[in-house]
């Protein structure tokens, strides 16, 4: 095993974790949902599912992959003794493909505007602005190309390996994305009229809850996190041993709230100034926000004109952190089980996330026949991952090390052997073994119309 890869220092740990956490799920996912789902009222739940949920799962993913320093199934598989948990390594690499398959289509949209803002082709009227979304995305072939593109990219990072790769292409990217995402907060908070965006955000609104937002919460909570996939798992097995596991799972909880609430004060002032509704869905940044940014800065154009470049090369770094998190667990699992060199493993990822991803661009675009349970290809995947494949991933990580491996193994991990945080390991084998898994059931229980 001594050729494995792994992370170079502590910051590089956090900062690649933090960049597979941070990404369209918080600039793009979270904001959409929040309008949907009534504004603060949901992020309270959000930030429940995080804080009680959230943090013990990472943790559980953690120490299954740093104890076993191999890729998704195959650290199951060791921690397990010939029981059949490897295939909870399996569930996440193909997880993680499905993701990778539509968050690319998303990711590839933010590329194709992120070149049409310096062509200065989205400048227009509202009108022109939306007929631009629906004819570039539902175009044969151009969608498709840019989220080819961005699968390529991703590919270029991952083949580089752990440290060249991904420690230093989010050591570069990370802090940019900050520094960005701070000048259009201010930006847009600053706007006339900002104020009732603001308000939207943070006064809960308890009436405009429905009964399927706990587990829209849930699902968006743990795809924030990049939780249920063994993603994390596969980045802990890169993890040095002196790592302290559940100080690092805070960090970066707390770095992914921050920016997910950064982006919400981001575009709801914005979109509030400019009179733009908050509920307008998945299409909110593509459509809404060119808009936002030509009104809202429509004396001085060319500042408009900078801002939204700012705002597409943002998501562009954000959402690519986040490709090749996914990526990195199918390539370390065809890497290290099916004996492939690095290279060609990291295409058999590529090639079958591409595949995912003609189809889904195809059904929200020139395709819209293609349906599953009378919703598009892309949504379905959306929702069947986030709302089921990773909870479902999350909680069967908790009952493995709540239930399953040695007790002492688990305690050795989360405490580093004794060093540290030896009293808050009965709270977290407490929440691992019946919080997480009680609450994750009964939030699906709920769902299916049981309770
Ligand atoms: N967390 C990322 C985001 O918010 C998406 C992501 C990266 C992810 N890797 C993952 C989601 C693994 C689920 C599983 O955009």
């Amino acid at each position: 095993m001594s050729e494995r890869g792994n992370f170079g220092s502590r910051l590089g740990i956090v900062l690649a974790t933090a960049g597979s956490a941070v990404g369209l799920g918080n600039v793009w996912r979270f904001p959409y949902m929040t309008g949907q789902n009534g504004g603060a009222a949901f992020i309270l739940i959000y930030i429940a599912c995080i804080l009680l949920l959230g943090l013990p799962g990472m943790v559980s993913e953690f120490i299954v992959g740093r104890h076993a320093q191999a890729n998704a199934a195959a650290a199951y598989d060791k921690l397990s003794g010939g029981r059949p948990w490897k295939l909870v390594g399996y569930l996440g690499i193909l997880t993680s493909t499905i993701i990778l398959g539509f968050y690319a289509v998303v990711a590839g949209w933010c590329l194709q505007y992120l070149f049409a803002s310096i062509a200065g082709q989205v400048m227009g009227d509202a009108d022109y602005v939306s007929r631009y979304f629906v004819s570039f995305s539902s175009h044969p072939l151009k969608p498709l190309l840019w989220a080819l593109g961005f699968l390529l990219l991703t590919h270029l990072v991952i083949v580089r390996g752990v440290r060249k790769g991904i420690e230093r292409a989010s050591k570069f990217l990370m802090p940019i994305l900050f520094v960005l995402l701070m000048i259009l907060v201010v930006a847009s908070c600053l706007l006339p009229g900002a104020g009732e965006g603001i308000r939207f955000l943070l006064m809960p609104d308890f009436t405009k809850l429905s009964s399927g937002v706990m587990l829209e919460a849930l699902g968006q909570a743990f795809f924030s996190l990049s939780l249920g996939t063994a993603c994390l798992c596969t980045y802990a097995s890169y993890f040095s041993r002196d790592t302290r596991l559940l100080p690092s799972a805070g960090q970066i909880a707390l770095l992914d709230t921050l920016i997910a609430i950064l982006s919400g004060l981001m575009i709801f002032p914005a979109a509030a100034s400019v009179g733009i509704s908050p509920d307008s869905g998945p299409s909110l940044i593509f459509i809404t926000l060119p808009n936002v940014f030509q009104q809202a800065f429509s004396a001085v154009p060319a500042v408009g004109y900078v801002v939204s470049i700012m705002f597409y090369a943002l998501l562009v770094f954000a959402a690519l952190t986040s490709t090749i998190s996914m990526h990195e667990i199918g390539t370390a699992f065809f890497t290290e089980e099916w004996n492939l060199p690095r290279r060609r493993s990291a295409w058999v990822v590529t090639v079958v996330a591409s595949v995912i991803s003609v189809v889904c661009s195809l059904s929200v675009g020139a395709l819209p026949s293609l349906q599953l349970m009378d919703r598009s290809v892309m949504d379905f995947c959306d929702q069947l991952t986030a709302n089921f494949m990773l909870p479902a991933g999350a909680m069967l990580a908790c009952l493995f090390v709540g239930w399953y491996i040695p007790k002492q193994v688990a305690r050795d991990e989360f405490t580093n052997f004794g060093t540290f945080g030896t009293r808050l390991f009965p709270a977290y084998l407490f929440a691992v073994r019946f919080l997480c898994p009680l609450c994750i059931g009964l939030i699906f229980l709920h769902q299916l119309g049981v309770i």
